[in-house]
C-alpha cells in the first residue's frame, strides 16, 4: 500500500498490492492506477514519464491513457493498459479493492 503523501502531484510510483505491481500516477490530486507492466511488452511502467493522465513507457515510447487504458500512441494498437480502481482512504492509497 502507498500513502497519499509518498506520490507527489505528477509523479507515478510503483506499489504492491496482492502480490502485484501497480503503477499509481498522481494526475493533479487524483489517483489513477494501472498494471505495472506495459501492455505492449511488458516495461516497467512505474519507470515511465507521465504527462498528464498519459504515461509514456521507458522501453518503446507508447503512450498509455491511465483513466482509459486505451493506447494514445500508437492509437492503433489493440492493448489495452487494465485501469484498477482506487480508493483514498486515511491517507493511504488503496487498489482494486472496491
Ligand atoms: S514494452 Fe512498453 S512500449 Fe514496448
Amino acid at each position: 500500500m502507498a500513502e497519499v503523501n509518498d506520490i507527489p502531484v505528477g509523479q507515478v510510483r510503483a506499489v504492491l498490492a496482492e502480490n502485484r505491481s501497480y503503477v499509481v500516477a498522481n494526475v493533479g490530486g487524483e489517483f489513477l492506477a494501472v498494471d505495472n507492466r506495459c501492455p505492449h511488452l511488458g516495461g516497467p511502467l512505474a519507470r515511465g514519464k507521465l504527462d498528464g493522465a498519459v504515461i509514456t513507457c521507458p522501453w518503446h515510447g507508447w503512450e498509455w491513457d491511465l483513466r482509459t487504458g486505451r493506447p494514445v500512441w500508437p492509437a492503433a494498437a489493440r492493448d489495452r493498459a487494465r485501469p484498477v480502481p482506487v480508493r483514498v482512504e486515511d491517507g493511504g492509497i488503496l487498489l482494486g479493492l472496491l
